[in-house]
């Protein structure tokens, strides 16, 4: 009994690190490629520029919460939403690109 717990302690532990180190970094990496291909063409420059159909994201003064909410529902007439295309996962790490986009060198 005591064997069993160490290890499934130690299986959870694996996977808890798997899913720590992985899981994010790669939902990073898709939401980089969701967002040019799904949000660029009308948020330009990445999402950096104004000028577009859609507003600059970056610096936006918005919450987590509105921005969450806007990909996910979308605004009437102006962006379609996306909340049954992405998981949630998704969105966050949408959510985590527009937030650490900082102006192109
Ligand atoms: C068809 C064009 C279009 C597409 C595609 C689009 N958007 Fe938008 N987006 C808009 C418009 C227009 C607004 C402004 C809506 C409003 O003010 O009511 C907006 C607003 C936003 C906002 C809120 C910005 C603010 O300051 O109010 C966020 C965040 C956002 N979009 C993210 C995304 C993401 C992420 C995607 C891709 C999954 C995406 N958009 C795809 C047109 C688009």
């Amino acid at each position: 009994m005591r064997l069993f717990l160490i290890t499934l302690g130690l299986l959870l532990g694996l996977s808890g690190v798997a899913f720590a180190d992985e899981s994010p970094v790669q939902a990073d990496k898709d939401a980089v490629n969701i967002f040019n291909s799904t949000c660029g063409w009308c948020h330009q420059g990445a999402g950096r520029a104004a000028g577009g159909i859609g507003p600059k994201l970056m610096d936006t003064s918005r919450s987590d919460e509105f921005i969450v909410n806007r990909i996910k529902n979308g605004s009437e007439g102006k962006m379609p939403a996306f909340g049954a295309q992405f998981s949630d996962a998704q969105i966050q790490a949408l959510l985590r690109y527009i937030r650490n986009l900082k102006p192109e060198n």
